[in-house]
């Protein structure tokens, strides 16, 4: 038995949801378990590859073997991302909010029955898959995903172009497909050259498959 495929390789994954305080106790996010990140890290350090797991709030435990990173906010996972450079792969899991409050209250937004309800002011986020994807530090092989619940393949194939990928894996998230939280997933994983749809796996069975292309691709570079 050879050398792993990945020995001497370092990956950044990001995985998770963010909060956006709205207050010290009120904040905005997505869904996201964090599953499918967490076993994207680990599946790469199986390989040999030496992983940073930059992780937003979950329940799930940080894998072993990989040197996690935890984050609250999508400013804070940009930064820790960027830190984690030079990378050899990078791959983005994260469900980062697309928007954070322009301006969170230190003090929580007190309730004063009879006045009126507070509106929020919105800001955009950074986009930290496009900006390691266009990055002067960009690592060799950049790996999005894409949540999608319609046109999944024309969204799939912009998010490639735009977010500057080698490769999109675009799952359907559907509420009836029961992905979302669960530990199946049925992707496909859009390139430059075309699109393979996978069969329904776990989402550790994902996570191996991919980390075993990603070496396969590297080792063909
Ligand atoms: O644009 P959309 O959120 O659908 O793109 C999803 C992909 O982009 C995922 O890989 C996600 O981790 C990444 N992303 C990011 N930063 C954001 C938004 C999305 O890294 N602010």
């Amino acid at each position: 038995k050879g050398p792993k495929p990945l020995a001497g390789r370092k990956a950044v994954v990001t995985s998770g949801p963010t909060h956006e305080p709205i207050d010290p106790v009120r904040y905005i996010a997505n869904r996201s378990s964090g599953r499918q990140g967490h076993a994207i890290a680990s599946a790469l350090a199986k390989l040999g590859a030496e992983v940073t797991l930059v992780s937003g709030p979950v329940t799930i435990q940080d894998p072993p073997g990989v040197t996690v990173i935890h984050v609250e906010r999508a400013e804070e996972m940009r930064d820790a991302v960027l830190a984690a450079l030079p990378a050899d792969i990078a791959v983005m899991v994260a469900a980062v909010a697309d928007w954070r409050v322009a301006s969170a209250s230190d003090q929580k937004i007190k309730k004063h029955p009879g006045e009126s309800i507070p509106t929020l002011a919105l800001t955009e986020n950074p986009d930290i898959l496009k900006t390691i994807g266009h990055h002067t530090m960009r690592p060799k092989l950049v790996v999005g995903f894409a949540a999608e619940t319609q046109d999944i393949d024309n969204n799939a194939r912009t998010k490639l172009d735009r977010k500057g990928a080698d490769f999109i894996v675009a799952n359907d998230v559907s509420p009836a497909t029961g992905i979302m939280g669960g530990v199946r997933n049925r992707v496909k994983i859009v390139g430059r050259d075309g699109i393979e749809q996978w069969p329904d796996l776990t989402k550790e069975d994902v996570a191996a498959k991919l980390a075993a292309l990603i070496a396969e691709r590297l080792r063909q570079a």
